[in-house]
């Protein structure tokens, strides 16, 4: 496996300065480490999923009995889909459908437009004699979209098959409702460890399962992340590349500036950038400290930006704008077998015989050395190439830094109280009427 890499020379602070604030996080290091023996029984239980062997055995030998599957329909929203949609993406591209088997459509919001395009694309292949698998993915096991979701596909299921249980696979914490009606119906059940929140959840049978389904090297995935544990325990915090990011972060949140920009320079990327998005502003964006005392009303606003594609509408804000922002550059070294043949470059110069990945490599370091240029700060992760364990490592440093974000910011990085205040508003919204 090959390690990635994450250069913050360009952070905008001394090495001395960051270190500094990372030695702070000596304690909550100390946790992390004590925590990482004590499998699913403290708050920090997500960090030891990539060692469970049984969770991942389970999701495997699971997706077997689908090898034959045509179309899987994963039912799931937020937590329960963004990670296995960021993996997929990133390893089988946005493209997949066009050409990969099985087919992968994500059902996540209540869009009556989209659902009827879903609900269309089951009826049709199963029509057709084909195998369709829906994995309805809920911790709660009682969030409206994903139930909604759920009802209407599986409905569709029971009108064209006898035995429909078999379709159909439910992920979700052991007890829960939703739990005890797959039970009831006969679906196959994949447990959450109740300690696993969603936007940590991505190594448990919550992305694990559809991404075997999809065929992708889930050893490889859990292998990256387990490795990547390792480099974010480590107490000496020059070697430990989450502390450093948490630190640097924390610097500039100090500074006022509250915008962390995720910028990869992959389309495919995208997903992980959706993904991260949920686990800094969950994490992080808090109305009270740790404590549950006192009011901080604090946060990162965590964005996305994908290269070269938005340096086309997002470059002159970034390079010209206010200086409220601090931006990850993510790269990936990628084979390309796409070359620029010659006779062009009376249109744009010394493009001809160039690789499609040679030309991104070229935008993505002059966009570094632009935001140089301007004192723009950034750091750069380089992920060596696009395999399941360069993600796996890329997931497991964004959660562990956001674990020791929290930790510096004083907020609790595994609770969503005020999410809970709109389904209240919608429950009451659905009662009137
Ligand atoms: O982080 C969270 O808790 C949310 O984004 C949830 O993941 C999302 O609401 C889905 O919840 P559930 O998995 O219970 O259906």
């Amino acid at each position: 496996m090959r390690s990635i890499t994450i250069d913050n020379t360009g952070s905008g602070f001394a090495p001395a300065a960051i270190g500094k604030e990372a030695r702070r996080l000596a304690p909550e290091l100390a946790r992390l480490k004590a925590a990482a023996q004590k499998r699913y029984a403290t708050d920090y239980a997500s960090i030891n999923l990539p060692e469970d062997r049984k969770q991942l055995e389970q999701a495997r030998s699971l997706a077997r009995q689908y090898a034959d599957a045509d179309l899987l329909v994963v039912v799931g929203i937020g937590g329960s889909n963004l990670g296995a949609l960021a993996v997929q993406e990133a390893l089988l591209g946005r493209l997949h459908n066009l050409a990969g088997r099985p087919r992968i459509l994500w059902a996540d919001t209540v869009d009556a437009g989209a659902m009827k395009t879903i609900a269309e694309t089951v009826e049709r292949t199963l029509s057709e004699g084909k195998r369709v698998l829906i994995n309805a993915v809920s911790k709660s096991g009682s969030t409206t979209e994903t139930i909604a979701n759920f009802a209407i596909l599986a409905e569709i299921l029971k009108r064209h098959e006898k035995g429909y249980a078999r379709s159909v696979v439910v992920t979700t914490d052991e007890g829960s409702k939703f739990w005890e009606y797959a039970g009831r119906e006969g679906f196959a059940r994949l447990a959450i460890p109740e300690q696993v929140g969603g936007r940590y959840s991505v190594f448990s049978a919550v992305g694990l399962f559809p991404l075997a389904v999809l065929g992708v090297d889930i050893d490889g995935l859990v292998a990256g992340a387990a490795a990547m544990r390792t480099r974010c325990l480590a107490a000496d915090v020059a070697k430990n590349p989450a502390a450093l990011g948490a630190a640097a972060q924390y610097l500039h949140l100090r500074k006022g500036r509250n915008i962390s920009d995720l910028f990869l320079f992959s389309p495919d990327l995208e997903a992980v950038g959706k993904w991260n998005r949920q686990l800094v502003a969950e994490s992080v964006g808090k109305e009270f400290d740790k404590s549950g005392k006192k009011r901080v009303f604090a946060g990162v606003t965590p964005t996305v930006s994908i290269g070269s594609t938005d340096l086309h509408s997002m470059g002159q804000l970034y390079l010209g704008g206010p200086f409220d922002k601090f931006t990850t550059f993510v790269t990936i070294d990628a084979d390309s077998e796409l070359v620029v043949p010659d006779g062009y470059d009376a249109l744009v110069s010394r493009i001809g015989g160039r690789g499609l990945g040679e030309l991104m490599d070229a935008i993505a370091h002059g966009t570094m050395a632009a935001f140089r240029k301007t004192k723009r700060p950034f750091r750069h992760v380089a992920l060596p190439d696009r395999t399941a364990a360069s993600i796996g490592q890329f997931l497991q440093e964004r959660m562990m830094e956001t674990i020791l974000l929290a930790a510096l910011m004083d907020v609790n990085p595994f609770d969503q109280p005020n999410v809970e205040l709109y389904k209240t508003e919608m429950r009451a919204i659905l009662k009137k009427k």
